[in-house]
């Protein structure tokens, strides 16, 4: 399936599911050096990273914990400028080694929010990994410390990530054709 359709958009393969599982191999090998011996607390930012967070966190057999957090920015392609919390964290962080589990880190502004909000609760360290980065759209100081697969700024489907909810169950990603 080279091309496919979700709801009045068009979107073509960009990634294969071998490239993304390629990609989460090497950055799970230097994630797993970094945390094995820290036990680590795992905060995977939903809806998006669901499928990236279950493929990377399944390769560490070290003990560690793992949270959710849903926060909504996007509507259909555009970004809403607030961040919604829609269902908050509930574990305690402080004194925790806290790594964030992002899909995609676009303009930076959701992975700052939450970074920030982390903070203010003391954690011993954090880290944030992603598994997409779109340097172009980027509009923040701090980078994800560790990021699997940099891409142009095109707005992508599947592995988890969604158009207006659709999409997120596709093994390939696809990006839009215009
Ligand atoms: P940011 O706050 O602009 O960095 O956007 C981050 C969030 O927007 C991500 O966690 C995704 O859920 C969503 N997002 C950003 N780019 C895309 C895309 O190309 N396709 C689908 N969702 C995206
Ligand atoms: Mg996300």
């Amino acid at each position: 399936m080279n091309e496919i359709r979700l709801k009045d958009k068009k979107f073509e393969l960009f990634l294969s599911e071998e490239t993304v599982i390629e990609a989460i191999d090497s950055i799970a090998t230097q994630l797993y050096k970094d945390l094995r011996d820290k036990k680590p607390l795992f905060i995977v930012v939903l809806n998006g990273a669901f499928m990236f967070a279950s493929d990377l966190i399944r390769r560490f057999d070290f003990p560690c914990e793992i949270a959710f957090i849903r926060l909504k920015s996007y509507q259909g392609l555009n970004r809403n400028e607030q961040i919604k919390e829609v269902q908050g964290l509930d574990c305690d962080i402080t004194h925790r080694h806290v790594v964030i589990v992002e899909d995609i880190v676009d303009t930076g502004h959701t992975m700052a929010y939450l970074s920030a909000k982390i903070k203010e609760k003391a954690p011993a360290s954090l880290k944030t990994v992603s598994l997409l980065f779109k340097p172009q759209a980027f509009q923040m100081d701090v980078e994800p410390d560790y990021t699997a697969i940099s891409i142009p700024n095109d707005f992508i489907v599947g592995y988890g990530l969604d158009y207006d909810g659709w999409g997120r169950n596709l093994r390939n990603i696809y990006k839009i054709k215009d």
